[in-house]
Formats: C-alpha cells, structure tokens, sequence
C-alpha cells in the first residue's frame, strides 16, 4: 500500500463536476508534479486534501490511516494537520514579521513551549534562507523571499505531506530559481510534496511522479520521463506543445 493513497476523489461547485474519480498514489520522500491547463481543477485538488473544501466523493488515506471517507461522514476533517499548503500568491499575514508569521499556527495549536517553538521557527527560517530577515515584515521583502517565508510557516505545521500551489508563478526567474532550490532541499531531506507547477523543467527533473490533470480527472500518471516522454493523450502532446 502506498504512503499516500487518493481513491476516486470528487468535488462539485453548483451542478459542475471539477473533479471526478481522481486516483492518485504517492510513496513517502517523494514529489509528485501536478501540471495541466488553467481551470482543470488543480487549486480545488489541492484545496480538498487540506479540507478547505469538502470533497463529494472519495477516500483520502494517508500511512494506512483514513483521513477521509465521504461515505464515511464520522471521519471527515479529522486530520485537518496531515497536509500543509503554500499558495500562490503568499498569504503572510502583513501585520506580523516573518518569524511571527512562522510561530503563530503552532502557538495557536499549543504545539510547544513558547522558547521551543520560537527555535523551531528560527531553524525553519534558517532552511529557507531568511535569518537575517526573521524580524521583518512580508512588505519589505521581495516575493522570493515571501514565498520561502510561507514556506517556512507551513513546515512549522509539520505536515507530513507538503503542497504548493503554482509556488513560483507570481515570481520573475531569479526568484523562481531560489524557491525551487527550496523545495530540492526539502527532497532531500526527504519530505512528501505535491507540487502544482507550470515550470515543465523543474516537473521533469525534481519529481518522481508527474500528473497530468484533465477534463477534471487524472489523465495521465507516470514517472517524468513516461509522461513527458511518452505522452498518450492528444490532450498532454498539446499541453506540452504550448
Ligand atoms: N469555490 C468555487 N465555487 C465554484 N466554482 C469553483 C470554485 N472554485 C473553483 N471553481 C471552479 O472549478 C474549476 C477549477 O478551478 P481550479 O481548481 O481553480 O483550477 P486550476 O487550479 O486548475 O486552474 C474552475 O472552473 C473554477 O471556476
Ligand atoms: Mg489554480
């Protein structure tokens, strides 16, 4: 059985199917890129594995345990802290500086001591990149610099799988190359992401698996060099193509 197992996930807005029958597998210490067109439901995925929507169908299983059952009503939202989310457009909170930004989930949680929980803050900090900017607030800081802070702030969640929706798309190259390194460094520290990412390099050479996602379902699932290799669909060659 897979560390992470998502089972014929569904999700609808209205009358609109966003979502249908999404499976999905991951091992543990491994990046999963999800790519595909605008509007295929790649926010809303992501979205339902942290519980900010409810999924319609489906079963989310993460090391054996059931995190969510739609059938199963008991269960749902019981492991809201499996998953973190970087998104993205940031979403620091401008009032508080960067470390505040990073100790404030877990102090809310009781997570630990203050003193222990404002190390942990730091040494995150210190992973990203960011200890000389701890005390600074996200307006004076490039986007670069917001985005390994969000980064940060969801780590010290310790989530057991990580999520970033299109983490670099409001940054310019150079900043785009600093968060990817980020999220390198996370892989090798052996951490499980779902990465939902334009940057067609960065998906090829960092995953282990690559998801194509369309018409609201998973149409391709392979290692990077079968999905960009190898295409099956007319809709992937297409994707690729642009
Ligand atoms: N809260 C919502 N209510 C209604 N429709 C939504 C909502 N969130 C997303 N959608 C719709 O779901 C579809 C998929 O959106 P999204 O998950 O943002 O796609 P992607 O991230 O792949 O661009 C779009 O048609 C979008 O308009
Ligand atoms: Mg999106």
């Amino acid at each position: 059985m897979a560390y992470l197992e998502i089972v014929g996930l569904g999700k609808r807005f209205g009358g609109a199917d966003v979502l249908h029958d999404v499976d999905l597998s991951l091992e543990q210490g491994q990046i999963l890129s999800l790519i595909g067109p605008s509007g295929e439901g790649k926010t809303t995925f992501l979205r339902c594995l942290n519980f900010l929507e409810t999924p319609d169908r489906g079963i989310i299983r993460l090391n054996g345990e059931t995190l969510f059952d739609a059938d199963r009503p008991k269960g749902r939202q019981a492991h809201r802290q499996a998953f973190g989310l970087v998104f993205q457009a940031f979403h620091l909170f401008p009032q508080y500086t960067v470390l505040e930004n990073v100790t404030l989930a877990p102090t809310l949680a009781k997570k630990g001591s203050k003193a222990a929980l404002q190390q942990k803050a730091m040494d995150l900090i210190a992973k990203v990149g960011l200890t000389d900017k701890a005390n600074a607030y996200p307006n004076t800081l490039s986007g670069g610099q917001q985005q390994r802070a969000a980064i940060a702030r969801a780590l010290a969640m310790e989530p057991d799988v990580l999520c970033f929706d299109e983490p670099t798309s409001a940054l310019d190259p150079l900043l785009t190359k600093e968060v990817l390194n980020v999220i390198r460094l996370l892989k090798d520290e052996g951490r499980t992401m779902i990465v939902v990412t334009h940057e067609m390099a960065f998906a090829r050479e960092a995953s282990d698996r690559v998801a194509f996602l369309y018409g609201g379902t998973v149409a391709e699932l392979g290692t990077p060099q079968e999905v960009f290799g190898a295409p099956r669909t007319e809709a992937l060659r297409r994707f690729l193509r642009q």
